[in-house]
């Protein structure tokens, strides 16, 4: 059912509004400091159906919950000591933490796609943190963008994949990190990195002072990170040293292309630049050809993405 989507500013009045709707049940895509996230009541089950069904989602596919502060988290799962290393350290910030659910809890199990788990997390945008204040609950979100699609940093991307599904975007210019969060599983004995993300791995293993394991591509532990995901309408390849027939080409560091994520070679301005120079790139219509990107640090999430956005489908 088509309605008017509201583009609402990151004003007083604008953050009002915006929890209004939500508590109404009405779905609003607001900023993140990693990408806009399409957010939904998630003690509400309608309101988060809502969130599937504008995506175009599988429903197995479970969402991350937001909260405005780490005190919040426990009313929802266990928390180990693990957790509160990791919450000191990195909340509020661009880390999702796996959780295994309380017996006594409202989340929608819609939420959860039926796992006995959660995915939280505190984002430190600070239109994200006024609008989980005045909402006051959990709000469940996954990246504001159509299934499969490449994510959106800036309102104007929600509004050009969400446009008439939604209620509102709440505006407040383009995403700082521009990567998804990192998203750490801890419902077994030791912590997995389940998807690369906007905190470095290597920063979560300074933290709890040992190496932690990755549990990249597995659809069982991390039932969203599907192969072919982030995709432009054409084709994507990879590694390229130059464009060949009719590709543009993405760059990285010093090098003739069409765009470049970041000309200096700086991971972190490539994260910011990943999804609205593959969003512009897909405008053209014509195939993209990557340069290769380094694999440390920012890199693992940005091949990742790559990887998948390249993936056959
Ligand atoms: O930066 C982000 O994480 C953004 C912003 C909006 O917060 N959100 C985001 O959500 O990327 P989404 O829905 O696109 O990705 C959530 C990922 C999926 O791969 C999903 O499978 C995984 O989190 N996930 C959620 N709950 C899980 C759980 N209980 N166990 C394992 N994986 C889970
Ligand atoms: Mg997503």
């Amino acid at each position: 059912m088509a309605m008017d989507t509201k583009i609402l500013s990151a004003t007083d009045d604008g953050i009002s509004h915006a929890a209004a709707l939500l508590r109404q049940g009405g779905l609003v895509a607001f900023p993140t400091e990693t990408v806009y996230g399409l957010g939904a009541d998630a003690t509400n089950g309608q309101a988060v159906a809502g969130i599937y069904e504008a995506k175009g989602r599988p429903s197995f596919n479970p969402l991350i919950v937001h909260l405005s502060d780490a005190g919040m988290a426990r009313n929802h799962v266990d928390w180990p000591d693990a957790a509160e290393i990791l919450a000191t350290a990195f909340w509020p910030g661009p880390l999702t933490m796996v959780l295994p659910l309380r017996n006594q809890q409202n989340l929608s199990p819609l939420v959860t796609a039926g796992l006995n788990s959660v995915a939280l997390r505190v984002p430190m945008h600070p239109a994200a943190r006024r609008l989980l204040a005045e909402f006051g609950g959990p709000v469940a979100a996954p990246s504001a963008n159509p299934s499969g699609r490449i994510s959106a940093t800036t309102a104007n991307h929600v509004m050009a994949g969400l446009n008439g599904r939604i209620a509102a975007v709440l505006d407040d210019g383009p995403c700082s990190v521009g990567l998804e969060s990192t998203i750490v599983g801890l419902t077994g004995p030791d912590p997995v990195v389940l998807r690369a993300g906007g905190l470095p791995q290597e920063a979560i293993e300074a933290a709890l002072g040992r190496p932690v394991q990755t549990a990249q591509g597995s659809e069982i532990i991390a039932p969203g990170q599907l192969a072919s995901h982030y995709a432009p309408d054409a084709a994507v390849r990879l590694n390229a040293g130059k464009a060949r027939g009719d590709e543009v080409l993405l760059g990285f560091g010093p090098m003739q292309c069409d765009l470049n994520l970041s000309a200096s070679g700086d991971l972190s301005e490539a994260a910011a630049n990943l999804f609205g120079h593959l969003h512009q790139l897909n405008s053209t219509r014509r195939p993209i050809a990557v340069a290769p990107v380094p694999m440390q640090g920012l890199g693992r999430a940005i091949n990742d993405r790559l990887q998948r956005a390249a993936a056959p489908r």
